[in-house]
């Protein structure tokens, strides 16, 4: 399964990547998260850790300049990326493996890595660069799912509306907005009112987000029973349809 994660740009894709790669790694399948932007810092919202992203990174950047590059998705997954944490929740008492964290080789260009031959059993959460560019040039590639983030304002909730309608081109499976950093009942109305017809998700505004940003851990190991990430965790079971 792909799910493309889309939106304007610091509405919140990178936080929702990461805490629903980890969601669905819980259950056992194999899940890759995949950093699609030029930008790449899902790794520190997986909470791989600021040196080993930066080492993917710098391995990324050396393809055609002494590092060789990957001919195909397996190849991909084995040589540019780290294992991101996981664990099952606590009442299990077992430690899990998370989410494989990997980097894409081809330069973060997700028309290219989606259209390539994965894996049936494997979850594949692509972190979208900004806007709704990337999703355009996907062009005949389709994905299983589209995750649109937006946060309250109008300029945010107008690239989500036209990307919540581009993304129809690129998937028959559920289309999801997550309308990330609501405060109170008058953002909650402005959402519905701009998306109306479409399933929304909402998130609280919650320092727990930044804190665990700013000391470099992933809010789900930071924060689990924070509003904004207990209610994150509610994407993938909406994404199954159940
Ligand atoms: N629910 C929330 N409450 C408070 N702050 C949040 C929330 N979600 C995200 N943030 C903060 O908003 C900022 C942007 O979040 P994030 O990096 O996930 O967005 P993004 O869409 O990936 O940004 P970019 O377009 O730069 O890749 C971060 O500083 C993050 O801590
Ligand atoms: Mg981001």
């Amino acid at each position: 399964m792909k799910i493309a994660v889309v939106g304007k740009g610091g509405a919140g894709k990178t936080t929702t990547a990461a805490v629903l790669a980890r969601t669905l790694a819980r259950t056992g399948q194999p899940v890759v998260a995949l950093d699609c932007d030029t930008n790449p810092n899902l790794g520190l919202s997986l909470g791989v850790g600021m040196d080993a992203t930066e080492a993917l990174l710098s391995l990324r950047d050396g393809v055609g300049d002494g590092v060789e590059h990957a001919r195909s998705w397996d190849d991909i997954v084995a040589r540019f990326g780290v294992d991101a944490p996981g664990r099952r929740p606590p009442r299990h008492g077992l430690q899990d493996r998370g989410p494989r964290f990997r980097l894409p080789v081809m330069r973060g260009l997700p028309e290219q890595l989606l259209g390539l031959d994965i894996a049936e059993d494997t979850t594949v959460v692509a972190d979208f660069e900004a806007g709704i560019g990337t999703l355009t040039r996907l062009g005949e590639t389709k994905v299983d799912a589209v995750v649109v983030v937006t946060d309250p304002t109008v300029k945010s909730l107008e690239v989500a509306s036209r990307a919540a309608r581009l993304a129809e081109e690129h998937t028959a499976g559920p289309i999801v907005i997550v309308a990330n950093r609501v405060l109170d009942e008058a953002d909650r109305d402005t959402v519905e009112r701009t998306l109306s017809g479409r399933t929304v998700l909402v998130i609280p505004e919650d320092d727990a987000i930044p804190a665990a940003d700013r000391a470099d851990t992933a809010p789900l190991d930071a924060s689990p029973d924070s509003p904004a990430v207990r209610a994150l965790t509610g994407l993938a079971p909406l994404l199954a349809g159940s």
